[in-house]
């Protein structure tokens, strides 16, 4: 996508050297910071530099090339793994993506490693970009659908829950693939944007993205959504996912499940965008067999932000000594959630719905 006119990626390889956006720093900075090793990776994914499920699973890819190309020998990659494994807990997308570097170079003598793991890194990068495209198609056919049932109104609003755009993926987005679908189509949107306590990825990252794409947008507390719900302003939801159950149940960033609680009250439609790497059929039950990061305390008692002297400072908002809790995704359950969207098309969230699904995952 582009900022200012020049088109980026999230993350982007100039030999062996890692080009990504350093999110802490927006939408008050745009910066890009080099990752050199694997160490660099695993601190920039840990710190959330680089955030969101498709992002972290193809930049830790890139981790485990940079790993070898230093030590191809099974101890290191051994170690690198379990390393960049630990940065995340929630998001299926980075044990996937490990996976799938794993899979393509243990059988290689270790000369040949490296190279073989930066190519499937960088497939894997390329891969998140056509899939992401095709879920923004699908997800635009379901709101165009939405707009044209409520009768072509001026304006469609749809509500997001934290960043589920590009800068969370490689290239386009998932949730915000969709939206920018959509409004280039030509359906009138207009978004309201969760601010998403404690990290603030909708105040920070959604609203700088959506600006950037034209896309008219509304900043809302993070409990303001089910008072717009109930007076008819929502049409629509639509959120990412960090992993998604067998059974259809979507873990997302915490407040998601409030959200689509209030949708269902209200009758309006939850949608959830995601590639098929956000699918963990080794879960059934999301709320007891996901396991849900908990970011530490000071996130919730404290609070970065751009200064009126113009300087980046994070500042204190609760008494000190004040205990806090920081659970950071929560799950909502199937039955909650109108449709998947994928890069294979629209389904059910829940195990018959999801069944066309596993055949094209095993392909
Ligand atoms: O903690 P984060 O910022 O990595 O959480 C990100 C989300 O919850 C996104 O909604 C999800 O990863 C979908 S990203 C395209």
């Amino acid at each position: 996508m582009k900022v200012n006119g020049h088109p980026y990626r999230s993350i982007e390889r100039d030999g062996l050297r890692l080009l990504v956006i350093d999110q802490t720093r927006l939408p008050h900075r745009f910066e890009r910071i080099a990752l050199d090793s694997v160490d660099d990776v695993a601190a920039a994914i840990r710190n959330m530099v680089v955030r969101g499920a498709p992002l972290i699973g193809v930049t830790a890819a890139y981790g485990l090339a940079l790993a070898l190309a230093r030590d191809p020998g099974d101890d290191a990659l051994q170690h690198a793994c379990g390393l960049l494994a630990a940065t995340r807990p929630t998001a299926i997308n980075l044990r996937w993506a490990l996976q799938q570097v794993v899979e393509h170079v243990t059988a290689l003598p270790p000369s040949g490693r490296a190279a073989a793991a930066l190519e499937r890194a960088d497939a894997l990068a390329e891969a998140d970009v056509a899939t992401n495209a095709a879920i923004g198609a699908h997800g635009a056919g379901l709101l165009r659908t939405r707009w044209e049932a409520l009768g072509r109104p001026p304006r469609l609003n749809v509500l997001t829950h934290c960043n589920a755009g590009w800068l969370g993926c490689v290239d386009w987005g998932t949730a915000l693939a969709a939206l920018y679908r959509a409004h280039d189509q030509g359906v009138p949107l207009h978004v309201w944007i969760d601010e998403t306590r404690p990290r603030n990825q909708g105040a920070s990252l959604t609203t700088w993205e959506l600006a950037s794409h034209g896309i008219d947008a509304t900043l809302i507390t993070d409990n303001a959504g089910g008072y717009l719900m109930r007076a008819r302003k929502v049409d629509a939801c639509i959120v990412g996912a960090d992993r998604v159950s067998a059974l259809g149940d979507v873990c997302n960033k915490v407040g998601t499940y409030l959200k689509a609680l209030a949708a269902a009250d209200n009758g309006i439609p939850f949608y959830v965008a995601m590639p098929l790497s956000t699918l963990d059929w080794q879960t059934r039950d999301g709320q007891s067999e996901i396991p849900v990061e908990d970011r530490g305390s000071e996130e919730v008692t404290h609070i970065s932000g751009l200064s009126d002297r113009g300087t980046l400072e994070r500042v204190r908002l609760a008494p000190e000594g004040t205990r806090a809790l920081n659970p950071a995704f929560d799950i909502t359950p199937a039955r909650l959630i109108s449709a998947l969207i994928t890069e294979h098309g629209v389904f059910p969230a829940s195990e018959a719905g999801l069944a066309p699904l596993r055949q094209a995952a095993t392909r």
